[in-house]
């Protein structure tokens, strides 16, 4: 049963810092000519709305992308800011895209795209976007073994999961392990959360002991509501492009302002 709807936290401020980081390393590995491979396991619907019934329940865009860019956090040349223009003029100012429609910006005719999605009805709705690539309404890590090591070999996969099955935290550590041995050129991309109760820390100690040249770049935010559990969000990056880490840093600091 998936019950996790990311229409209610298109965005937030998790959202920021991932989709900060995710468009940097895309701008970096599309400015080669040379063809890429984006994959993604848990890819959404690709396309939100943030003047729709979820959003403006939480506000949790208003207090992440909305401020986000009324305080300037994105500079007019940022990738991210890049993408979000392109959403705009194509769906109007409400819009918010999803993981999959920033990587849409950049990949070119050329590079080779990979998207999972198990839910139904946000597969359903990532079909309608999301053309331009190969879309699997499957589990993401078992699409992601199968595709890596992929055709071309240079480029990145990104794993967002929903954390709905708590067994998650214990099984990434093994599944990154083996897409890393058999993709050891690959730049592998996981989100996670950091929560209150730390059921996050294990799996990233144990992720930081078996990669230990990974970038691990962790920013923290007041609670969406009172009492939630989640109080920031991290990004950990196998095989990091060169200058991400500095890009990391200046986003970090952005968040110490909250
Ligand atoms: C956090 S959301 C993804 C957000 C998206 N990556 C983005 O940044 O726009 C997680 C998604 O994973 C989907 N999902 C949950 N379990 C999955 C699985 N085992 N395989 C693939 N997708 C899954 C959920 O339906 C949900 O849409």
């Amino acid at each position: 049963m998936l019950s996790y709807q990311h229409a209610y936290h298109a965005g937030n401020l998790a959202d920021l810092q991932k989709h900060a980081l995710l468009a940097w390393m895309l701008d970096y590995l599309t400015a080669k000519p040379k063809p890429l491979s984006y994959i993604e396991t848990h890819a959404g619907r690709g396309l939100y709305d943030l003047s729709g019934p979820e959003a403006t329940k939480t506000g949790e865009a208003q207090a992440g992308i909305t401020r986000a860019l009324s305080e300037g956090w994105l500079p007019d040349d940022h990738p991210l800011r890049h993408a979000l223009d392109q959403i705009h003029r194509m769906h109007g100012p409400d819009a918010y895209p999803g993981s999959p429609l920033i990587a849409r910006y950049f990949l070119r005719p050329e590079d080779n795209a990979h998207l999972a999605e198990l839910h139904p009805t946000e597969h359903e709705a990532l079909t309608q976007v999301g053309g331009f690539a190969h879309l699997h309404r499957q589990d993401g890590f078992a699409m992601a073994q199968a595709v890596c090591p992929p055709t071309p070999r240079r480029g990145l996969l990104l794993i967002d999961p929903s954390y709905e099955v708590k067994a998650d935290y214990d099984a990434i550590p093994r599944q990154i392990g083996q897409i890393a041995r058999k993709w050891n050129v690959g730049v592998i991309a996981l989100w996670y959360p950091l929560l209150v109760d730390n059921r996050h820390a294990p799996m990233i100690r144990a992720l930081q002991q078996a990669h230990p040249d990974a970038l691990t770049s962790e920013v923290g935010f007041p609670p969406a509501r009172p009492g939630h559990g989640m109080v920031g969000s991290g990004m950990f990056v196998i095989n990091p492009p060169y200058g991400l880490q500095d890009e990391a840093r200046r986003i970090e600091k952005l968040f110490k302002r909250l």
